[in-house]
Order: structure tokens, then sequence, then C-alpha cells
């Protein structure tokens, strides 16, 4: 009896001579006069094997008329040695069964589809090439992940993702709610008479001040979300632990139409006791580092995909990029570099404001041409939990921009003094009330700590080359799309 095989393992342990099983999705059938050669595909490796039949030497030729590109088979044969170019093994066939058919209405029949085309085939442009690389790469990479953390001694949180607290305080939650819509917003008519979609009322109301909407008929008694980020709840189990990480999906109700923004994402957000933002940069270039060499040497038919078809160059990139040191700047200096720069900017310089992507990608693109932390952004331009530098001015963060993606971390150390993060929650008008158990972390036996996120899918994007976020990430959640 013949055993079944992946394709992968065929090809790097598999003895010529051996009978084997194979089960995959047919790419392409090629039919010759004497011999036919199918390329199948089990999603263990890119390019498949090639299955080499003669049709009437089939035990079962009834088959051959069916064996279409999409269709699902198993194969039995013996794995010889090939004769043609480009493959060392291949499968000669006896038999081919039929485990799901496919008529020439399977919608990607061609050789190469737009990426556009495919969003829209979502469920099905895993049968691809790029979509097979892309997510051996983003499982590859996940592993790394929890081995870069779990060697070094940090532990994996499962944080929440139903919050009543918005970790970043930029009022992007998606809002959670088992209260009947339609009854209240008949109920939630203006003081003119007139109706208001709840939006719009949240908008009017601010985002800690849910209108008239009575809440303790809500299913947890109060207003409830989609976390941003599970930060606030994992620096918790920092303060106990030591070193933590919490890696999960993120919800933002941001509008943002870009190749860079999702709705739904994914996080890695390690929290480190006893760590400054110099310790934290150093955390996340290694951290970088190991999961870039990592996928290099684990998915080298992948990222040699990648390097042909996608983004030329980009391992020799990617290897010059574990060798050398992560530059750092502050975002006063970036802002004088900026300034000084004589580019033209379609939003203004200016110390305070904001660096914008056209800003960010020039220092990273154009001056640097390599990572760089950014680090000290002025407070008002941050999150409330960052911890306030001497300067009274700016708060102990750091982003990393990389070239072609820009930010691909966020982080900072944290305001670990009970007294000035009040205040800072204070200033900005954040409902005090609601993060009383995260004040609680300051008021006993309180530590300095930091910690950053790095956007899982803007990692996959600068490592494979691909250049929407849309296209790293199986089923894509942006504005107006929730479909699959
Ligand atoms: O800079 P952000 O907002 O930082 C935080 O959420 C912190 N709580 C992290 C921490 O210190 N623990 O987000 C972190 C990263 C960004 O640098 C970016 O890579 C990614 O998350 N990100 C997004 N990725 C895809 N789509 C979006 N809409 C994203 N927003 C942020
Ligand atoms: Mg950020």
């Amino acid at each position: 009896m013949s055993e079944h095989y992946s394709i992968k393992h065929l090809l790097t342990s598999g003895v010529a001579g051996t009978g084997v099983i194979l089960r995959g999705w047919i790419r392409t059938n090629r039919s010759g006069k004497h011999v036919s050669f199918i390329n199948l595909n089990d999603g263990s490796n890119l390019g498949g094997l090639q299955i080499v039949y003669s049709a009437e030497a089939l035990e079962n030729h009834e088959a051959v008329s069916r064996l279409l590109t999409g269709a699902c088979i198993e194969v039995e044969g013996e794995l010889v040695a090939s004769q043609g170019q480009g493959q060392q093994v291949e499968v000669q066939a006896q038999r081919v069964t039929i485990i799901g058919t496919c008529d020439d209405s399977f919608p990607l029949q061609k050789k190469r589809h737009s990426f556009e085309y495919l969003r829209t085939m979502s469920h099905l442009r895993i049968r691809t090439n790029t979509f097979g690389a892309v997510f051996r790469v983003r499982h590859q990479l996940a592993y790394a992940i929890h081995r870069f953390f779990h060697e070094r001694g940090f532990y994996w949180i499962h944080t929440p993702i139903l919050t009543a607290s918005d970790c970043e305080g930029a009022g992007e939650m998606f809002q959670v709610t088992t209260l009947d819509l339609k009854s209240l917003a008949s109920e939630t008519n203006d003081a003119f008479g007139q109706k208001r979609p709840l939006r719009k009322q949240q908008a009017l109301h601010g985002p800690n001040d849910r209108g008239t909407v009575d809440y303790s008929k809500d299913f947890f008694g109060r207003p409830s979300f989609l976390t941003v980020s599970g930060q606030l709840n994992v620096e918790t189990l920092c303060m106990g632990l030591g070193k933590v990480y919490t890696f999960g999906p993120t919800f933002r109700a941001e509008n943002s139409n870009t190749t860079r923004h999702a709705s739904e994402f994914w996080m890695v957000e390690p929290e480190l006791a006893f760590c400054d933002l110099a310790g934290d940069a150093d955390l996340a270039e290694d951290f970088l580092k190991f999961i870039i060499r990592d996928v290099l040497e684990n998915c080298q038919e992948d990222m040699a995909f990648f390097d042909q078809w996608v983004s030329k160059g980009i391992v020799s990139r990617l290897e010059a990029l574990v060798n050398s040191r992560f530059e750092r700047m502050s975002y006063t200096e970036a802002v004088r570099l900026l300034e000084k720069s004589g580019h033209k900017f379609e939003y203004p310089v200016s110390w305070g404001a904001e660096l914008q992507t056209e800003h960010e990608r020039w220092i990273t693109e154009k001056h640097l041409q390599a990572p760089v932390f950014v680090t000290d952004y002025p407070m008002e331009a941050k999150a409330f939990y960052m911890r306030q530098n001497d300067d009274g001015k700016t708060v102990a963060a750091m982003d990393l921009l990389v070239p072609g993606v820009g930010e691909i971390i966020g982080g900072s150390q944290r305001e670990e003094r009970l007294d000035l993060l009040l205040q800072r929650i204070r200033d900005l008008k954040l409902d005090e009330e609601a993060y009383w158990w995260y004040l609680d972390t300051r008021r006993f036996g309180t530590a300095p700590h930091a910690g950053f996120g790095l956007g899982f899918e803007r990692a996959i994007m600068y490592i494979t080359g691909m250049e929407n976020i849309r296209d790293v990430i199986p089923f894509p959640r942006t504005p107006g799309n929730c479909d699959f």
C-alpha cells in the first residue's frame, strides 16, 4: 500500500521508486499525444509537483476528461527522477481519482490575475501562487514571533477583544451592543424632532458620552467596544509576570482608505518591566531582525518568488537589513531635517504637528534609506499613557519607520507615576472612572515599564513586498468592506 505524503515532504526527502499517494488541486493540465502533465498543488509548497500520466495507462481512464484546472484529486503512483527540466522528481501516476470536480466556470483559469480582481475572490485566491506564498510566510512569521518571545522568557497573554476602555484615546472604536438599534433610532429624536442616526449622536456627544441611550439595558450594562489594542490589559499582567506579550486581532473604525490601514488587523504587543525607551527600541530591533531572519531561512522558495514577481531585490534588501543597525533620531531632529530638506510637502512641517506619511517616507526612504526609530514626540501628538520627559513637552515614545511601509511599530515607555498619569487623563478629559483598574497598577507597586505594538500585516507587507494590506490578510475588512 502506498502512503499519503505532502509534496513538500517528497521534494525534501522523497526516495525515487517509492509508491506514493498525493492529494491536492490541479493548477494546470497539459495534455500531450502520449503523456500528459498535471501540476498538482497541495499547499505545502509553492511550485507543486509534476504528475505525469498516460491517459490509456490509467486504471480509471474515464476520469481523464474531468482533470481540469481547480479540480481536487488523489493521485497514486511512483516517485521517479524527473525526465524534464525544472524539477528533480515527479510522480508517474497509475491512478488519478477525482475528489472534487471543477468545471470551466472556475474563476481562476488564467495564469495571472490582478490583485484587485483577486480581492473579489478572497475565498478562492489561495489557489494562486502569490496567496499561497503570502499565507505560508504569514504562518512562519506568527510562529517566529512566539518563538522569539518564548525563548526570551516572555509569557503569551490572551487579552480581551471586548473592552470598555479606549487604549489609544482616539475614539476609533467599533461599538458592540445587543440593544435593538431599530427601536433606539425611533426613540432618539433630537430637540428639533429630527431623527439622527446613532453614529451622528455619538459624534455629537464624544466617545465617552454616548448620548441619551440607556446602557443599563445593554448586554454589559455599559457601553462596550472591540479593542484597538491589548496594551492596557497586558500592562497589568506585566506588573506581576515581568515579561509578557499579547498577539491577536485588534479593531479600528478609522475611516482611512489607504493601502496600509485595515479595520481589523493583528498586533503583537510585548510589555517589559524595568525597561526604558532605549531598551524598548533595542528589543524591537532584535525582534524584527529575528523574525525576518527566520523567514529568510525557512521560506526560501516563497521569498524567491516575491523577489522575482513582487518586489525585485527584496531578499538582498532584507539580508542587508538584518546585518545593519537601525537608526535612531528624536522627533525634534526629524522636524529639523524635514524643514531643511527643501522638499515641498503637501502638509507643512512644524514642531508639534504629527508627522504625516509623506514626512515619514521622506525620512526613511529618501534621506536614510534605512529603518529608523523616531523618538520623543510632542506630548500632544501621542496617547495618554506615555511617559513624560523632563522637558515637560515631549513623551518617551517611539515609532519605527521602514522604507516602503512607513510606521510598522509604535511603542513607548509608560507613565508609571500615578500623579502624572492622572493629570494627563484629566487634561485630555478622558473618563477617569473607566481607567480605575489601570490606575491601580500605579497605586500598588508601580514600576517603570515599556512596550510596543507591531502591526502584523504591516510586517508581512514589509517582508514580502506586497503593497496592499488587503493582500496579506485572508479576509480584509476596510471601510465599506465586510464581505465573505
Ligand atoms: O501605533 P499604534 O496605534 O500603537 C498602539 O496601539 C500601542 N498600544 C502599541 C503598544 O505600545 N503596545 O499601533 C501599533 C502598530 C502601528 O505601528 C501599525 O504598524 C499597526 O499597529 N497599525 C495598523 N495596522 C493596520 N491597520 C491599521 N488600521 C493600523 N493601525 C495601527
Ligand atoms: Mg502609531
